[in-house]
């Protein structure tokens, strides 16, 4: 009985967000780590590349981003002419604030030949004293397209280790790295490919190195749905926010996903619930701001990433 109310519940605040996004010409963007209830009514739903793209195209005139701030400024560094909501104020990303503009301008002068390539979750100000921009989609290639024989890569020291597998380029690493998915360990995964005969772990770039040493394959969070749905096995161990399990469970009835850590929940993402949504939307609280010098060298090195259709 008390799911009932509480479906219900949930049913009326989307209808009512469906009519909202309806009359203020509204899209709902979602990152694969939302809520369930999020993910089922999101106009477009994906990583942080493809919902990067998505806003690109948008003719909304407001973009409601259920994401982290770094997300929801991307869209905003390329949209100016939109208004851009992040109804979780403080969705921020620990791996974000673990590097600033200075620590760039010092690597800088340390390695005056190498190319900065900012991964996206990064500030809009680190992104504009960055060259071009990456994300976990796209990093082998962007790193690979450029000319320099170094590339300093920043925050993510996971990210900037996986990349080095890939290229003769010397990756200059910051130490920065995602703490939910930094918990990950080849001792974890070992224990559920144990328990579940035949699993296949699926890991994200932001693991450390000796969990991707393990791993099935290495994905994007998009790229994880597509493996799942193209591999045939009856179970996945699956190296990222738990969030992500919701669409596989919906499109893979038959297939059974296993967490690979309890702790692979990233508390930010998990601000973002349908009321703030709406009373954000409703009100026209909490949209991006970003200084225009900032924004216009930002919007740069974005563009140097799409450029390359990656
Ligand atoms: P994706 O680019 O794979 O969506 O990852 C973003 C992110 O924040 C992972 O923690
Ligand atoms: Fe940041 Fe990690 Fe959360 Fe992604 S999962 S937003 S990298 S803290």
């Amino acid at each position: 009985m008390e799911t009932e109310i509480t479906d219900s519940t949930i049913k009326r605040k989307q209808n009512l967000l469906k009519e909202l996004l309806k009359e203020k010409n509204a899209i709902l963007l979602a990152h694969n780590y939302q809520r369930d209830e999020i993910q089922e009514i999101a106009d477009f739903q994906g990583d942080s590349l493809e919902l990067s793209i998505k806003a690109n195209q948008t003719d909304a005139d407001i973009i409601v981003f259920c994401g982290v701030r770094f997300m929801a400024e991307s869209a905003a560094i390329m949209n100016p002419d939109k208004k851009v909501i992040l109804p979780a104020e403080n969705a921020g990303c620990p791996m974000v604030d673990m590097i600033t503009v200075k620590d760039i301008l010092n690597m800088r002068a340390e390695y005056p030949d190498a190319a900065v390539v900012a991964y996206v979750n990064t500030s809009a100000e680190c992104k504009a004293v960055s060259d071009i921009c990456c994300t976990s989609a796209n990093a082998v290639k962007v790193i690979n397209s450029l000319p320099n024989k170094k590339v300093i890569m920043i925050p993510d020291k996971n990210l900037g280790d996986y990349v080095q597998r890939f290229t003769q380029k010397e990756i200059i690493n910051w130490p920065g790295f995602c703490p939910p998915h930094n918990r990950t360990t080849p001792a974890d995964i070992k224990k559920l490919k144990e328990k579940y005969p035949g699993a296949l772990f699926v890991a994200h770039p932001e693991s450390p190195h000796d969990t991707i040493d393990v791993a099935d394959n290495v994905s994007s969070t998009s790229g994880m749905y597509r493996y799942v749905r193209q591999t045939d096995a009856k179970y996945f161990i699956i190296g990222t926010e738990r969030g992500i399990m919701y669409k596989m469970k919906a499109e893979n009835p038959d297939k059974v996903f296993i967490s690979a850590h309890k702790g692979l929940v990233c508390p930010n993402m998990k601000k973002t619930h349908l009321d703030n949504i709406i009373d954000s939307l409703s009100n026209m609280k909490n949209i991006i701001e970003i200084p225009e010098d900032v924004r216009l060298k930002a919007r740069k090195s974005i563009e140097n990433m799409l450029a390359l259709s990656l």
